[in-house]
């Protein structure tokens, strides 16, 4: 059974997140990249970043044809934008076709509040088999060591 952690991230949360699950699942690990990378900074990047989310943006992808076809199990993490998943998880789940996979799904946030992230995520993928989720509050700033444990026993828990 293969498995394929993918993910974007932007501050760097996710992409710890990532592969500390990814080196657990002795998964595949693709980051998300744009071909025009985001150049907001500050208070406005939650304007600017937040706004595209809602409005369901979906950028244009800098990494071609990322080969889902060999995994049998996804896992895709994203950081929460204005309580949705982030425009480049919106590109990759509209470019791939994820049906007869088990997927699993992570995020980052900057508060506890993630359910409403979860459900959208779940509508954009369609009928799929969703076999868990979970979520880590900044894990940078509010403790590294607790967020892998937290990701590495909810890794273990996973029935790919
Ligand atoms: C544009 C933007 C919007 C955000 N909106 C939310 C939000 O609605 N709810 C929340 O809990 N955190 C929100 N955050 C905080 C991030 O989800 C949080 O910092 C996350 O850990 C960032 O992950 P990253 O480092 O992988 O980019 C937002 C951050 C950004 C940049």
């Amino acid at each position: 059974m293969k498995t394929l952690v993918v993910f974007y991230s932007l501050d760097g949360n996710t992409e710890l997140m990532a592969g500390i699950l990814a080196n657990k699942l002795q998964a595949d690990l693709v980051k998300l990249e744009l071909e025009k990378p985001y150049a907001v900074e500050g208070f406005k990047k939650y304007f600017s970043l937040g706004m595209r989310a809602l409005f369901n943006s979906k950028p244009k992808l800098a990494n071609e044809n990322i080969d889902i076809s060999r995994s049998d199990n996804i896992v895709i993490g994203t950081p929460v934008w204005a309580g949705s998943q982030s425009a480049p998880i919106n590109s990759f789940v509209k470019q791939y076709e994820f049906s007869g996979k088990k997927v699993a799904l992570f995020v980052c946030s900057g508060g506890p509040d993630v359910d409403k992230c979860f459900t959208k995520m779940k509508k954009a993928l369609g009928e799929n088999k969703f076999i868990g989720e979970i979520d880590f509050v900044e894990p940078i700033k509010t403790g590294k060591d607790e967020a892998i444990l937290k990701a590495e026993q909810w890794a273990q828990s996973l029935k790919f």
